[in-house]
């Protein structure tokens, strides 16, 4: 059974195939053209942690493919009301596929290891597989090619820049985070990163002013993240040099994407007249969640029509 728990999970000729897949998806439904490649299907969204983009994308995306959603949050009682392992299993007896957004990232591989239904990692502390799908996308519409193209991180090395750190391996690009000591992201998941992709350029510094000089890319997030909110002040003093706001626009090349993953605290991590500028790509990169996860869910549960209709 196939899960996509982290993008450890996919080959690099895989991802370039689902990347194919949903920008012809988003094309045919520019055009009007809504092929119901997963008729019947039915997603279950299990969060514990909220979310606009995830849900809505997922749940929307799904329709257009002629599946349908059902979201369940926290009254179904997941490791409440009775172990893991059944309700899994009953999750599986309804469901062709479960997308997950957990605390932490040892409760979605719990429930894959069960292999009961297929499991999406919808964000965990861990890594933010489907946003670094969206995002890769976006540059690829915005730059028209990946390889060898510099994505520049300016924040925390969380989750959505752990993803980001692993997707630009995978796919020949360069990755630099620039964050604060003691924010560097996750040294076993840079191993397995650098394990798995020897070539990987990934490199962590600390002045993001050099960092963005020669960046295709800069991406931020928040400083603190959901369940971090204990932090929050701490954060706010390691960061304060670290917006993504004018001064550091005037180091970065003109033709530099500004991201973020979205929802964005404006005037902390990035200012208004940056995400509002004709560089920020953030609105498009957040429509893109739902192309990008249609191509997954297909090619999850529908690879035959890959085959069959994508060359
Ligand atoms: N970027 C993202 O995952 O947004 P949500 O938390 O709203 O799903
Ligand atoms: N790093 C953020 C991303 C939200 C989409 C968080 O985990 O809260």
């Amino acid at each position: 059974m196939q899960h996509l728990l982290t993008l450890f999970e996919i080959s690099p000729d895989d991802l370039k195939r689902v990347l194919q897949v949903s920008m012809d998806l988003k094309a045919r439904l520019v055009a009007g053209d809504r092929p119901p490649i997963l008729a019947q299907h039915m997603v279950a969204l299990l969060f514990e942690k909220p979310s606009l983009r995830t849900r809505v994308s997922f749940e929307t995306g799904m329709a257009q493919l002629g599946g349908a959603s059902l979201f369940l949050g926290d009254d179904v009682g997941w490791g409440k009301r009775e172990s893991p392992s059944d309700f899994t299993h009953v999750l599986g007896e309804f469901v062709d596929l479960v997308v997950c957004r957990a605390k932490s990232h040892d409760r979605v591989e719990q429930m894959a290891g069960f292999n009961a239904v297929p499991i999406i990692n919808g964000l965990t502390d861990l890594c933010h597989p489907c946003q670094a799908l969206a995002d890769v996308m976006t540059v690829q519409e915005s730059l028209g090619s990946l390889e060898g193209k510099h994505l520049t991180f300016v924040g925390d090395g969380n989750n959505v820049a752990q993803s980001l750190a692993l997707i630009c391996a995978m796919l020949d690009m360069r990755f630099t985070l620039a964050c604060p000591e003691g924010y560097e992201m996750d040294s076993d998941w840079l191993a397995r990163v650098a394990n798995a992709y020897p070539k990987a350029k990934i490199e962590t510094v600390n002045d993001p002013m050099t960092a963005v000089t020669d960046a295709d890319a800069i991406y931020t997030d928040v400083w603190t993240s959901m369940g971090q909110e204990s932090e929050d002040a701490a954060r706010k003093r390691a960061f304060a040099s670290y917006q993504v706001g004018d001064k550091l626009m005037a180091k970065a090349p003109s033709h530099a994407r500004v991201l973020h993953c979205l929802p964005a605290i404006r005037g902390q991590e990035i200012t208004d007249e940056v995400i509002d500028s004709s560089q920020s790509d953030v609105i498009r990169q957040a429509g893109n969640r739902m192309h990008a996860q249609k191509g997954l869910m297909v090619w999850l549960l529908n690879r035959p029509w890959i085959d069959k209709n994508v060359t």
